[in-house]
């Protein structure tokens, strides 16, 4: 594996790969590597000649008040990581290499944000979406490779890959899970040893809304009301959102039909925690 800092180093090696037919995979992460980006790794190098991963943590898609400063870090053990997933070159650029002293152009998203996380974190898709055109465009990958637990970022990266003409193919990835269920999260680390204990009832509360949907359930604020008393009564954490969409285009249903997303948000003490279930009607 080759680690590189400098844009221009990578998109020479790059544009050599590519001059000789080589396919090119790629995954989007922010570090601190778990067993999702590895499937997410995976799934791109089954499918490429070349894999190449990012590691940076974007501030443009922090607001004021979020774990911009604390979120964990750790390239040492990204860097083990990345080698036994398969990677081929390691992309770790510094804020300065990728945005400069005063950056004159920003992406702005326009749809589907203005629900689930994009109501809570203003601004933050439109930090994504100019991190991703960013890499999309340093790298030229045939394949991007996002994972289903940041199901509004897929349905935003779709809505970018379209709308500016990208001819990258977005592949998305399932939810990779702890054995209790709880979706494998960087931040999951900031956890208390309750919370953690807890916290795998935001799946079994996705769960239980799922079964009540195949049982026959159409009405959302039903399902919403059933998830919500579920996360209230077995945990301490904060709900953020409960909220049910038509998916991926993140409309709001008055009657449950056809493919839907179920997201919930919680706050724990030093952890806000996401999760989702995709029902298809
Ligand atoms: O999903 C993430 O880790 C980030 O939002 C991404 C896609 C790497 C952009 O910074």
């Amino acid at each position: 594996m080759k680690t590189f800092t400098s844009a221009i180093e990578l998109q020479k090696v790059l544009r050599h790969d590519r001059t000789n037919k080589k396919s090119v995979g790629y995954v989007a992460t922010m570090g601190y590597l778990h067993e999702g980006h590895a499937s997410l790794i995976e799934n791109a190098r089954r499918e490429n000649d070349i894999v190449v991963l990012s590691i940076f943590v974007n501030p443009l898609q922090f607001g004021p008040n979020e774990d911009f400063a604390s979120y964990p870090r750790d390239l040492d053990r990204d860097e083990n990581l990345a080698v036994n997933a398969g990677v081929d070159y390691l992309f770790y650029p510094t804020v300065d290499e990728m945005y400069g002293e005063n950056p004159s152009v920003k992406v702005v998203v326009q749809n589907r944000t203005d629900c689930l996380c994009g109501r809570k974190r203003p601004g933050h898709f439109d930090g994504v979406a100019t991190v991703v055109t960013k890499f999309f465009n340093i790298i030229l990958p045939d394949r991007a490779y996002f994972g289903m637990k940041d199901a509004q970022q897929v349905a935003i990266i779709d809505g970018l890959i379209q709308d500016l003409n990208f001819p990258i193919e977005l592949v998305t990835v399932d939810i990779v899970r702890e054995e209790d269920g709880l979706a494998r999260s960087s931040r999951n680390v900031f956890l208390l040893e309750d919370e953690r204990h807890e916290a795998k009832e935001l799946y079994q509360s996705l769960l239980r809304a799922k079964d009540a949907i195949i049982s026959g359930e159409r009405n959302p604020q039903k399902v919403i009301a059933l998830v919500e008393e579920h996360i209230k009564a077995r945990t301490k954490g904060k709900i953020d959102y409960v909220e049910i969409y038509q998916y991926p285009e993140l409309k709001l249903l008055d009657v449950l039909n056809g493919n839907i997303i179920i997201a919930v948000a919680v706050k724990f003490r030093h952890a806000r925690l996401i999760d989702n279930i995709i029902v298809t009607l």
